[in-house]
């Protein structure tokens, strides 16, 4: 079958189509034949070796971490999946392993039912940012119609999950994103729009309970500017340094700074197949085929695109 890899860290220039054997299905995974494979930040972090303390540096590696399939085989104790289901999932080690491939195997509970509303790609949108959303709102606890929230970098994935989850809980949402995404951000429930490329978000005087940096650019001593006396920071992106500093400042300051990390569980994906059942948007704005897989990262890694960039496979 044919796989998408890399053998050095690097730009998109060191990813690769290889051809490696189909994978067999162990007891506990099911194998998935691919349709779609969404494409995360994180893909390319790990691949630049942004991420080795995590990653580490063997090689090849593959890349993509979110799917959506056909289940191809089941292993012998998987008995929630059947050879035809269609289905959507993550990858088990994402430092390690990718879907962009032509089939993977992984544990049948890193797998859902694709609902039937959405298409492959929407579904494989879903996993990594959807789950950070949720993860998100459980770290920020009660939200209601008094709660003010800024979500800086708000029309990418992880934006529109988090906009539409929040707006369910009446929030009041000022998002911060270029121009051409305002509109997005308004029909995914902003109240408010600023618009980065004409207006500088610090240089407001409003503060918030919660503020969400998703652009990875605004950084905490920032943040705090725009926070309220007891207010949250949310970082999506916390350097290991700052994720054991913040947890030891915040036990003697009103102020807290927040390292999320996405945990694609399957309460949480409940969450989200509830909210997909109530019309939750997926936008993929750009979609590539799996020989443009290439041009699919080198597009993305510019930013300006709105929702989710896919690849789709025939
Ligand atoms: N911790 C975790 O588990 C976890 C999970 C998922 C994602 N993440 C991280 O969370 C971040 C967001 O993820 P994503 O998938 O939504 O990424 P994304 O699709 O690239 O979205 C980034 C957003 O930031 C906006 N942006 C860029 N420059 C900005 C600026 N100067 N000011 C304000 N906004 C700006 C972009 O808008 P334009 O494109 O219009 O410029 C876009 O809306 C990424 O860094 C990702 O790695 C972490």
């Amino acid at each position: 079958m044919k796989a998408l890899v890399y053998q050095k860290f690097g730009d998109t220039n060191v990813l690769q189509t290889i051809e490696e054997p189909k994978p067999s299905v162990q007891s506990n995974q099911v194998l998935i034949k691919i349709k779609a494979v969404s494409i995360n930040p994180l893909d390319w972090k790990i691949r630049k070796g942004e991420m080795k303390l995590m990653s580490g540096s063997t090689f090849p590696k593959h890349t993509g971490v979110d799917f959506a399939g056909i289940i191809e085989d089941t292993g012998a104790s998987v008995t929630n999946f059947k050879k035809g289901d269609e289905v959507f999932g993550v990858v088990k080690n994402n430092m390690k392993e990718g879907a962009l491939a032509e089939y993977v195997a992984v544990p049948s509970t890193l797998v859902w039912k694709k609902p039937i509303q959405i298409n492959f790609v929407q579904a494989a949108s879903i996993p990594i940012v959807g789950a950070a959303a949720v993860t998100t709102l459980q770290k920020m606890g009660s939200i209601n119609a008094q709660s003010e929230i800024l979500i800086n970098g708000a029309t990418g994935g992880f934006g529109m999950f988090l906009l539409q989850l929040l707006k369910q809980k009446q929030a009041k949402i000022t998002a911060v994103t270029s121009t051409k995404a305002l509109d997005f951000a308004k029909k995914w429930g902003a109240d408010v729009v600023i618009d980065y490329t004409k207006e500088n978000v610090l240089s407001q005087k409003k503060t918030y309970d919660t503020v969400i940096d998703l652009s990875g650019k605004m950084g905490y001593i920032n943040a705090k500017q725009l926070m309220k006396p007891k207010a949250l920071f949310i970082n999506p992106t916390p350097k290991p340094v700052e994720i054991i500093t913040s947890f030891f400042k915040n036990l003697f300051t009103g102020k807290k700074h927040i390292a999320m990390l996405s945990n694609p569980s399957t309460d949480n994906m409940d969450v989200l197949l509830n909210a997909v059942d109530n019309g939750l948007q997926i936008e993929v704005s750009k979609i590539f085929s799996f020989v443009q897989s290439k041009e699919a990262y080198q597009y993305a890694e510019q930013g300006r695109y709105i929702g989710k960039v896919a690849v789709e496979f025939n």
